[in-house]
């Protein structure tokens, strides 16, 4: 699978139906970009205008202290104000915002109306609770609409959001909070998987022991276990929203175009979470404009991002772009084979899912299951189709254009990143496609694949992919470390001004982008972004290792899947009960998509002799292949 992901250009072309084109908002692609590219500025000032501002920008770009580029710079907005406050002034009032499903198969539905309500109560909620514009919420929960409710909530008061993906653990979320210096989190008492609780709460309990700054914890009860409530600390959401305080109605904080919406963190090189900082102007325009011209959202669609908010992919696309545009959205809580690997496709028959978006490791882990489930279910409401957060393989983009679009449906492959904010290179429905290749950047963005000095690169050679200009959902710095902002996106092509993705990548002679993978230490497991030096100092917290390396194998389900080599303290053996105690530890201290799928004991490690770890030369022994030039290696 791993080679025919990374196969040069094939000549396998699948056209989009005429239908498909003649009524996208975008029918031709090519105008657009050429047209888009001439005056980028332009271009986006064009796109803002059709969303609401308190007052008007001064200028679109201010470039004057690149790479801190600023956006709208005078603009006075609040992404909430083109989420939900202009539409509870129309007809969209009514329409339904939001639909959820919860694993067990109890249900719920939002309309524009009642989810602007339950955000204003909610955010009646924090500002009495002294929650302030700047404010940072850390938001640790599982799939369910308060979660989205939180989210939007901060953003009506001008409070940053920083959400951590459930499947994170203790440590994780600690250091988490650490950084962003939370002085308020939400949870959920637990959440609902493969018909088990994943207990949310024990883990919050675990992370404020670490990370005292918290002061108040709020908790949505889902699963319904027994779960501590520490007196003067903890409270129930509930509880809260019942408070005369929560009325339904709040006054939208004023915000510049530039000041922060949220953080995410995300991993890079080193062990330390990276916090992405987006802005509330420059981010609303740039999601908005792409899911409506590559997912062609219409007023009568039922989108369905199926990745979890927690990652910038439900940022994005769950919360934010659908709901500014007034869309429908679905949400479900829980695995998708829960209790049947149809669960999906009974999903999409039963509530007529128009527009569907995942991740190739879903389609692969339902591909497995065979055409039988899928061909129960009724799926002529799919129109689209797309994929995210890793090369999509070609046998299994092929699945998925047959079995689940019955060959009618074209695929979005969108290549993206948590500090594009957006979609960057991405068909839109009008574009002819290749199974594997993301192909054409998006009006207004300009990609190349360079070599080392920034040379483009020919037709099919591997380089490093970088972005030439700004573009409107940049991240705006690493939160709290500008130098790394600095160093890790702008050095390597710092004489051009380039922004490096940290991919590699090929560009065939159609100009289709073709990306390969990182070439830094991130992995993509099951499409989840993880450093190596998470997983490491994941490991090296057990008193019994004294040192460990970490490295991504490819795997025909997960993408990549994780292997470790550990050094243990002086005089320990290892054994295969230790193999379970690191993998149970790594699980607790980092989260279960960190675990290992294999642990081995070695005396060694390849280093460099400054000392550095040389997982390359680990990766080739794993993988039998040559392990090349040596020469570097400390002897
Ligand atoms: C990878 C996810 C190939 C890539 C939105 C990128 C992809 C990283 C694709 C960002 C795609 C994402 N094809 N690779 N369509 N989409 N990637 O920050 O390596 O979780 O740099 O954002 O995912 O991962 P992140």
């Amino acid at each position: 699978m791993a080679e025919e992901t990374y196969s040069p250009a094939t000549t396998e072309w699948y056209y989009p139906p005429d239908e498909v084109v003649e009524n996208a908002h975008v029918p031709d692609y090519e105008a657009v970009y050429k047209e888009a590219m001439q005056d980028i500025e332009g271009f986006w000032a064009k796109r803002a205008e059709t969303l609401d501002w308190y007052e008007k920008w001064d200028q679109v770009l201010d470039r004057s202290q690149a790479p801190f580029y600023k956006w709208f710079v005078g603009g006075k907005t609040n992404i909430t104000l083109n989420a939900l406050d202009r539409h509870v002034q129309t007809w969209r009032k009514n329409k339904l915002a939001l639909i959820w499903e919860g694993e067990p198969g109890d249900k719920k539905t939002f309309s524009y109306w009642r989810l602007w309500q339950e955000t204003n109560k909610f955010a009646n909620v924090l500002r009495g609770m002294g929650v302030k514009k700047g404010d940072r919420v850390t938001i640790y929960m599982g799939r369910v609409p308060e979660l989205v409710i939180a989210m939007l909530a901060c953003a009506k008061i001008g409070a940053i959001h920083s959400v951590v993906y459930g499947g994170f653990s203790e440590q994780a979320l600690a250091d988490r909070i650490e950084d962003a210096q939370s002085r308020v989190l939400v949870t959920c008492d637990g959440a609902w998987l493969r018909g088990d609780i994943v207990r949310l709460k024990d883990t919050v309990d675990e992370a404020v022991r670490r990370s005292p700054v918290v002061e108040t914890v709020i908790v949505v009860k889902r699963t319904g276990h027994e779960v501590n409530m520490e007196h003067g600390r903890d409270y129930w959401y509930h509880d809260l929203m019942s408070l005369p305080i929560a009325t339904p109605v709040c006054e939208t904080q004023v915000m510049n175009a530039e000041d922060p919406l949220f953080i995410l963190y995300t991993s890079g090189t080193t062990g330390k979470p990276k916090g992405v900082l987006h802005t509330h102007g420059g981010y609303q325009v740039y999601t908005a404009t792409t899911l409506q011209w590559v997912f062609d959202i219409k007023d009568e669609d039922r989108w369905w991002c199926a990745a979890d908010p927690g990652w910038i992919t439900g940022h994005s696309y769950i919360v934010y772009a659908p709901l500014i545009l007034g869309a429908t959205g679905f949400m479900y809580e829980g695995a998708p084979t829960y209790p049947y690997p149809n669960r999906w496709w009974k999903m999409i028959e039963e509530y007529g899912i128009t527009i569907l978006y995942t991740a190739p490791t879903a389609i692969r882990g339902l591909m497995r299951f065979g055409d039988a489930w899928p061909n129960r279910h009724d799926l002529s409401s799919l129109r689209l189709l797309g994929s995210v957060g890793e090369p999509i393989n070609p046998e299994a983009w092929r699945w998925y254009y047959k079995v689940i679009g019955k060959e009618r449906c074209p695929i979005m492959d969108t290549w993206w990143q948590t500090e594009t904010g957006g979609f960057m290179i991405t068909p839109l429905p009008s574009v002819p496609l290749k199974p594997g290749s993301a192909t054409r950047p998006f009006p207004g963005i300009e990609v190349d694949v360079v070599d080392e000095e920034g040379n483009s690169c020919g037709p099919n050679e591997d380089g490093k992919l970088v972005i030439k200009q700004p573009w409107p959902s940049m991240l705006r710095t690493v939160y709290g470390d500008p130098d790394r902002y600095v160093s890790q996106y702008w050095s390597e092509y710092k004489k051009q001004g380039w922004y490096l993705a940290g991919d590699s990548a090929r560009k065939d002679e159609d100009g289709y982008i073709w990306v390969i993978g990182r070439i830094d230490d991130v992995l993509k497991v099951s499409g989840y972004r993880l450093g190596t030096a998470e997983v490491e100092s994941g490991l090296v917290s057990h008193p019994k290792v004294a040192e460990a390396a970490v490295i991504g194998v490819p795997d025909e389900l997960k993408g990549n899947i994780i292997y470790a080599y550990c050094i243990l303290a002086a005089g320990l053996e290892g054994s295969d009960a230790l193999v379970d105690e690191l993998k149970n530890h790594v699980r607790h201290e980092v989260g279960p998509i960190a675990v290992p799928a294999r642990i081995e004991f070695v005396d060694k490690l390849p280093k460099t002799r400054s000392g550095k770890i040389m997982r390359r030369v680990l990766k080739a022994r794993a993988l039998g292949q040559p392990e090349g030039d040596l020469s570097t290696l400390e002897s």
